[in-house]
């Protein structure tokens, strides 16, 4: 076995195709044998979205805050993010930098098509217009700063890093608005609007003080007054999984079972999460499950899988636990990393190639970990 090998060209690798066409549960044996050869060389991080035959794997689960601290914590020469993209960027961004001494650490995500399509509803072009909208409006740099949520491209947390601001999660996002409101009057917030939302109106900024700047619009389709009046800008990007929960469903809920209480992501809708009970990210949601009382009930408003393992592991318990919309939130792109794929790229690991590294370009690099160092340095 040879791990430390650089990348090589695809046709040299395992082929794909060839893990695609098998059964998923063919692939545990394979997995587990591929991780036991590679050791402590691989870490394998999961994020709470993934499938139960994908995150069985993993040596490390949690929400974005938290595997960025694993990604960052971890010796690991090789750290095998199953997640998304803009995860698998940031733990790129944290992990060791290459040396004369020793290489680098190499962050690997088993299916390249494994995106977000909150943080494509950004692109780093748009950003630098808006930018400059705001400041052509008569806003001041001096005035305002920019924080973007972790589901965002490298290169926008780069902008952030550059200009005084931050990276923030769903677990502190109020933290960051705090850090950033002790800098600064004025926050652009990207590209999650529900989020700022949501965080905003928790601090107590009136609704006429956040305003939805919308990149496909002239000046963002907000006039400069308006810019000039905002407190917090919010960028018009949303989760197409969390915005299908509706107000609605939560009277449906609380009709149909009184005593149940409704927790959800603050990815969803400001509507939605007024009527809950509670809202935080995942990892403080798997919390708000584990440390209630036995026989407590709770729907809960986020991804489908990690509904379904807590109804699952807790229903020996005595808790029962329903999704808030039982028409299906699926977080696609989470869903691609299958088996199949994580087989792949263990094995190929085992044969010294590293598929599907996410490398980030040095220049980014830089202001990006700035960003995130800055996250990670106030409390969650
Ligand atoms: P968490 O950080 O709460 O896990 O959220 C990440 C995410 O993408 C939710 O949609
Ligand atoms: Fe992105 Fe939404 Fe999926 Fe989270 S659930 S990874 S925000 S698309």
């Amino acid at each position: 076995m040879n791990v430390l090998e650089e990348v090589v060209p695809q046709a040299e690798t395992c082929s794909l195709e060839n893990y695609l066409v098998l059964p998923d549960h063919t692939m545990d044996d394979r997995i587990a044998a591929a991780r036991e050869k590679l050791g402590a060389s691989t870490v394998l991080l999961g994020h709470h979205y993934q499938r139960d035959e994908v995150i069985r794997f993993a040596d490390f689960t949690g929400d974005s805050y938290k595997l960025s601290q694993a990604a960052a914590a971890s010796e690991a020469d090789y750290i095998l993010f199953c997640g998304v993209h803009f995860m698998a960027e940031s733990a790129d961004v944290l992990g060791r930098p290459d040396t004369a001494e020793r290489p680098g650490q190499r962050v690997i995500l088993p299916d390249l098509n494994a995106g977000c399509s909150m943080a494509d509803m950004a692109e780093i072009g748009q950003v630098e217009d808006c930018w400059e909208t705001l400041l052509g409006a008569g806003l001041k740099e001096s005035e305002l700063l920019p924080l973007t949520y972790m589901n965002s491209t490298a290169a926008i947390k780069a902008f952030c890093g550059e200009r005084g601001g931050l990276v923030c999660t769903s677990s502190n996002a109020r933290t960051a608005f705090e850090w950033a409101f002790a800098r600064a009057e004025k926050i652009l917030f990207l590209p999650d609007q529900h989020l700022g939302r949501n965080t905003g109106w928790a601090m107590g900024i009136p609704m006429q003080e956040m305003v939805v700047y919308d990149p496909w619009q002239i000046g963002g389709g907000v006039s400069p007054e308006r810019l000039r009046a905002a407190k917090v800008i919010l960028w018009k990007g949303h989760c197409s999984v969390h915005q299908r929960f509706l107000p609605e469903h939560v009277d449906k809920v609380r009709a149909k079972y009184p005593e149940m209480q409704v927790i959800v992501h603050p990815e969803c809708r400001w509507e939605v999460c007024r009527k809950a009970d509670a809202m935080g990210s995942t990892e403080r949601l798997i919390r708000l499950v584990a440390d209630a009382p036995e026989g407590s009930s709770f729907a809960i408003g986020t991804e489908i899988h990690l509904v379904n393992r807590l109804a699952r592991e807790f229903a020996p318990k005595g808790k029962k636990i329903i999704t808030l919309d039982d028409t299906g939130c699926l977080c696609t792109t989470m869903y691609r990393i299958s088996p199949q794929h994580l087989a792949w790229a263990l094995e190929n690991l085992v044969e010294g190639h590293v598929v599907n590294r996410i490398q980030v370009r040095d220049d980014v690099k830089h202001w990006a970990r700035v960003a995130l160092d800055r996250m990670l340095e106030i409390p969650a």
